[in-house]
């Protein structure tokens, strides 16, 4: 039997995504390991769920590490044997030598139907007030691989929830992240399976 697929973390804040991610591990629907979570927050939720998980973990920022975050970045999760690195509420750029290093393995998970509501300055509720204001009648997640540029990399995948009358921002990010949750652990899995085939991974 092939071995599971090596996920690498990289999070700031909550880490639900990561969390539902490990959930699906665990759960047996994706045949992957949570081999490391990275994050430049050492208050991150996302580094406590790790801890409770027994998932090494590693808090790793310009401060701990100036000059050298990238590289240190890029050693850890190839010392964890990551194939591939998903961010999961990133608030930071990778380095050039990381993005180098697993081009076309990076993934992330964006609250909005990416090419729309992307970029710098959209992110957490900013997003949800801006689909709001233009009056979108739909919205949802996208999955998407990462380069140099916030939100810009070929979308993976994506789910389409309607905008309901008197949705708030709160409301709204509320059920979009329910599909955040579900939609990132099957995009996985159709890697892990070949459905879904990304240029650089070796399965
Ligand atoms: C999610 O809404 C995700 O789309 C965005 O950041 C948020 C992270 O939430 N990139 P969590 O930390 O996974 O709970």
């Amino acid at each position: 039997m092939r071995s599971l697929l090596h996920l690498g973390f990289l999070a700031s804040h909550n880490g639900s995504n990561m969390q539902a991610i490990i959930d699906a591990c665990r759960e047996g629907r994706l045949r992957a390991q949570p081999a490391v979570v990275i994050s430049n927050n050492s208050e991150a939720g996302a580094l406590a769920r790790a801890r409770q998980e027994g998932i090494p973990t590693f808090h790793l920022s310009s401060r701990t590490h100036p000059g050298a975050l990238d590289q240190v970045i890029c050693q850890t999760l190839l010392d964890h044997q990551v194939q591939v690195v998903c961010l999961a509420g990133y608030m930071k750029r990778l380095g050039p030598q990381t993005l180098e290093a697993y081009r076309g393995r990076v993934l992330n998970i964006h609250p909005a139907l990416l090419p729309r509501f992307g970029g710098e300055g959209f992110y957490g509720e900013a997003v949800h007030k801006a689909v709001l204001a233009a009056g979108e009648k739909e919205s949802g997640p996208t999955v998407h691989l990462v380069d140099e540029d916030y939100d810009h990399g070929p979308v993976l995948a994506q789910a389409r929830i309607p905008v309901l009358a008197g949705d708030t921002p709160q409301t709204l990010a509320a059920r979009v992240l329910t599909q955040e949750h579900r939609l990132y652990a099957e995009t996985l899995q159709r890697i892990v399976t070949g459905e879904m085939v990304l240029e650089g991974l070796v399965l």
